[in-house]
């Protein structure tokens, strides 16, 4: 090919340039191609070379065409050496999809989740997506790795879960006004996958296990976007959490909802009021076991249900807590946990609601963080009537923006 670069070859050109400079410029110009060319073969076959790697896995049917971008994929070696070879010692849990290991990589602390998933073409697409999510209130998805196993790094979270400090022990008690700041939290985390990501996500797994909690106590929803990876990675694990189910869930599988979450952030507020799992003993002497909402209906249909809600509230709150808030968060479950779907509040409605809460135990807390005197003014009562149409009403207050604000400042 380069030779048909060179020039004819007179003795002497008109420019007065002798046909030695001619022929050696012209030998310069052909070299100069045949290393880009080689150079472009190269790199082509390099990455085709890397993509037959992929493929040489069974269970990676990659596709041509799809990039992974460096920054967030780590090699297998490089996870290896961060846990010690996935040494017991590092282990932190077993999950559904897999186990949890600590890990210190790149200079930052991470949680490595080990999946039982195929990485399929759309797999990679989504994974992609999902580390391009940031908020205060989700555990970060800080990169994969597809070489052989598939592996999910997080950012870490240092204090545990929910579950265990409500249920565990050799954890101290959370007080009442840490329970309305990790609810609120999560509340904001869901909100967001539901309402100002590019695509509406449904986190389908909400429970105590799967909210984080950091050295601050405040609280991170973790394992979002899992629902969609485990569909599109062949998964056959069910996704979901039995308690936390809402009865549409489990009549018509496929009519899945934001709905579904906000059902599961009831039965998650009810936790927090009485430190009891989703799924609880009806009675001391038989084997029978009812869900959580169903012990707290009975007493909140009652018409005072004050003295019967304080048996059911977490006794190592001792008398810490205000009962009236304690009375409002257990309204906010109920109407979360209806079984008419259309009836669960949105999202945002809870959020309100919490703030509401929050600001009612802490002014001073929520007050920073409030410019806007549509919310200072908002009556506890007015958030307290929940339906689709309450969040329409409730879009001039403009408190998604307002949180964006606080959000963005360590995004
Ligand atoms: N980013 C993280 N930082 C710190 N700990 C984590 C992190 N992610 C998970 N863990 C811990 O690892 C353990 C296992 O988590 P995993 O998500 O696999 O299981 P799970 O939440 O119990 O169940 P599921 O598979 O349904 O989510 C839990 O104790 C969890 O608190
Ligand atoms: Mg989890």
């Amino acid at each position: 090919m380069a030779i048909c670069f060179y020039p004819p070859s007179p003795p002497q050109m008109e420019n007065g340039l002798s046909g030695g400079v001619i022929a050696g410029i012209s030998l310069g110009m052909a070299l100069l191609v045949a290393v880009c060319i080689y150079c472009g073969f190269y790199k082509k076959k390099k990455v085709q070379a890397k993509i037959l790697l992929s493929k040489t896995h069974e269970d990676l049917p990659l596709q041509v065409g799809i990039s992974v971008e460096k920054s967030v994929e780590f090699s297998c070696e490089e996870l290896a050496k961060a846990t010690d070879d996935f040494s017991i010692g590092h282990k932190i849990g077993q999950g559904g999809f897999g186990s949890v290991y600590s890990a210190e990589l790149r200079g930052k602390k991470a949680a490595i989740k080990k999946m039982d998933m195929r990485a399929t073409r759309e797999f990679l697409a989504e994974l992609k997506v999902l580390t391009r999510v940031h908020h205060l209130n989700l555990v970060h998805l800080i990169g994969y790795c597809v070489e052989g196993s598939l592996f999910l790094v997080y950012e870490y979270i240092d204090n545990g879960n929910l579950s265990q400090h409500l249920h565990g022990t050799g954890w101290d008690p959370l007080s009442w006004s840490t329970r309305v700041q990790i609810a609120l939290d999560s509340a904001r985390g869901l909100e967001y996958i539901h309402e100002h990501t590019r695509r509406v996500y449904i986190h389908r797994d909400i429970k105590s296990a799967n909210i984080l909690i950091d050295k601050n106590f405040r609280a991170k929803v973790a394992d979002f976007g899992l629902a969609k990876l485990a569909e599109v990675g062949g998964s056959t694990r069910l996704v979901g959490t039995f308690g936390y189910m809402p009865p549409e869930y489990a009549q018509y599988c496929g009519d899945i909802s934001p709905k579904v979450d906000v059902y599961a952030f009831g039965v998650v507020l009810y936790e927090l009021i009485s430190a009891k799992e989703a799924i609880v003993k009806s009675d001391g002497s038989t084997a029978e076991r009812k869900g959580l909402g169903s012990l707290f209906e009975e007493v909140l249909n009652k018409p005072d249900p004050r003295e019967d809600l304080c048996k059911l509230i977490d006794p190592r709150l001792g008398h810490n807590y205000p009962l009236d808030s304690v009375l409002k968060m257990a309204q906010l479950a109920k109407a979360c946990t209806q079984v008419n779907r259309q009836l669960r509040p949105g999202m945002r409605s809870v959020v309100v609601a919490l703030m509401n809460l929050s600001s009612s135990i802490e002014p001073w807390d929520v007050g920073s963080l409030c410019e806007n005197q549509a919310l200072v003014n908002l009556r506890s009562s007015d958030s307290l009537e929940y339906s689709d149409e309450s969040d329409q009403t409730l879009e001039g207050f403009h408190f998604s923006e307002m949180h964006e604000s606080v959000v963005n400042v360590q995004v």
